[in-house]
């Protein structure tokens, strides 16, 4: 694999991209059940995206493959901290450390390029591989949100995790 990570930009949205979110799997510990889309709805969120100081979208290729996406929120915030969200929707790509790699390397960013002092993630308590991805670059558990979310007909807790970059 030849991984790398790029500001997604409105041209790189395919119909591949679009349909990471027909399948179950990719929307069932995330709000993106409750959304639907189409090629039109991405190019606007994608064009928007990048017209946000306050957002970067960045796409997870495998040379020229786009095989999921990570975004980094809340960069102006005073505060210096930003949240983080992923997923990788091409799901043969799963196990494979395309998850890990998307952490690691917006760790790396947030250092070197946002300069801030904080990410955050918050994530359903069934979501195995997500906070197996968190843990194994450091991201620590700093509470649990009973009864937060609404996911797939049922409520579930949600675990906050954080990650400080200064010491
Ligand atoms: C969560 C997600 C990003 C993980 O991505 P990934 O590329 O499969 O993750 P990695 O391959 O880097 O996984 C790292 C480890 O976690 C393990 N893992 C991943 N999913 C797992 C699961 N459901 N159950 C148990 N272990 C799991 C992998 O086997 C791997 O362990 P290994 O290194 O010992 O083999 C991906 O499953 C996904 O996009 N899910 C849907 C969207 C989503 O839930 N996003 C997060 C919202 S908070």
């Amino acid at each position: 694999m030849n991984l790398k990570l790029r500001i997604l930009r409105p041209e790189d949205v395919s119909s591949s991209y679009v349909n990471w979110f027909l399948n179950d799997k990719v929307k069932k510990f995330s709000d993106n059940q409750y959304r639907t889309f189409t090629y039109e709805g991405q190019y606007e969120y994608v064009k928007n995206c990048l017209n946000n100081p306050d957002v970067d979208l960045y796409g997870i290729f495998d040379g020229d493959l786009h095989v999921g996406n990570i975004v980094i929120s809340g960069l102006e915030s005073v505060h210096k901290k930003a949240e983080i969200t992923y997923v990788v929707g091409e799901t043969s790509y799963w196990g494979k450390g395309v998850g890990k790699f998307a952490i690691s390397s917006i760790i790396h960013l947030a250092k070197e390029k946002y300069n801030l002092n904080k990410l955050f993630a918050g994530l359903s308590e069934n979501n195995l591989g997500s906070k197996i991805i968190l843990e194994r670059n450091g991201f620590v558990l700093e509470g649990k949100r009973l009864k937060h979310l609404f996911y797939n007909g049922k409520f579930c807790n949600q675990l906050d995790y954080g990650l400080i970059l200064k010491k």
